[in-house]
């Protein structure tokens, strides 16, 4: 274990991110980048970009509680102290997010209201799911929930976001890229560490697997909400084809062009991929991936 450790301790940390990708960094981006005019003149685009956000600030919220309540119940302490290092990434994570609320005009007197009028119900009943294990000192299924399950969709959401905003938003890219690195290797502890976990304790699976179908299920809901009920949707795909268009801006992810591709071609590219991702990184830790219900 020492040796795949040394990957995830605190001077690797500082060396990579700390003084590597975030050096020079405010708020996760480049100083004096500001949010594009575009979004402050369509109010959809607006609302849009607020909603996303606060999904943004939920997610990180549930990582911030699930990495810091883990470190307690971790049975050893090189990955208590990997954890600690997770729990500062994802504090920062959750402050460039809300930083990024003030920055499209919420007031900070406001932040708390915004947060509860656009957070996802389905993305909460997701969180408590997972900090339900957290609570109970159950570093298994904790690991398992957050390093491969919200962590496998955090990074793929933040692919996508990144692919979006590449050329529309520079900015909110930058923001995207630093936490896409953390999440890269907030996965790969995951695996690292809990692989031998299962194999000692194999009687855990099927807890382990019934935590991942659930989770999975409340995940698609929540693309199924931000895709299919959001209002006015087709307005807002339509802006977002008009702004790539005008920007002279293409943006393929995973095959699909997200300039032209309609929500529900996007929700679907969205959904299989994060489920392969799930499926490929439990079949490494000998856990059988489990097919969750259609929302
Ligand atoms: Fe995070
Ligand atoms: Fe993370």
């Amino acid at each position: 274990m020492a040796d795949f450790l040394s990957g995830y301790s605190i001077q690797h940390w500082l060396e990579s991110a700390a003084q590597g990708y975030l050096e020079g960094t405010e708020y996760g981006h480049l100083p004096g980048e500001e949010e594009p005019k575009l979004l402050f003149e369509d109010p959809l685009l607006h609302e849009q970009a607020l909603r996303t956000t606060v999904q943004l600030v939920v997610g990180e919220r549930c990582a911030l509680s699930a990495s810091s309540g883990l470190i307690n119940a971790a049975p050893d302490e090189a990955s208590k102290r990997f954890l600690a290092t997770q729990t500062l990434d994802e504090a920062r994570h959750v402050e460039i997010f809300t930083q990024r609320l003030y920055d499209l005009g919420v007031r900070k007197q406001d932040l708390e209201d915004v947060i509860r009028r656009h957070a996802n119900p389905n993305l909460v009943k997701f969180a408590e799911l997972l900090l339900e294990k957290v609570d109970k000192k159950d570093f298994v299924a904790g690991v398992v929930g957050q390093n491969i399950v919200l962590e496998g969709m955090a990074f793929n959401v933040f692919e996508m976001l990144h692919a979006t905003s590449k050329e529309l938003n520079p900015k909110f890219a930058h923001t995207l890229s630093g936490t896409i690195a953390d999440e890269r290797r907030h996965v790969g502890f995951g695996e690292n560490r809990i692989g031998s976990l299962i194999r000692e304790n194999p009687h855990r699976k099927s807890d382990v697997e019934r935590l991942q179908k659930e989770m999975s299920y409340w995940m698609l809901a929540t693309f199924a909400d931000s895709f299919r009920a959001a209002p006015a949707r087709e307005e807002i795909a339509r802006a977002r084809a008009q702004a790539q268009a005008g920007a002279g801006a293409s943006a393929t992810w995973h095959g699909v062009d997200l300039g032209q591709a309609d929500p529900e071609e996007m929700e679907h590219v969205l959904a299989d991929t994060v489920l392969a991702d799930f499926k490929k990184r439990l079949g490494r830790i000998g856990i059988e991936y489990q097919t969750p219900a259609r929302p």
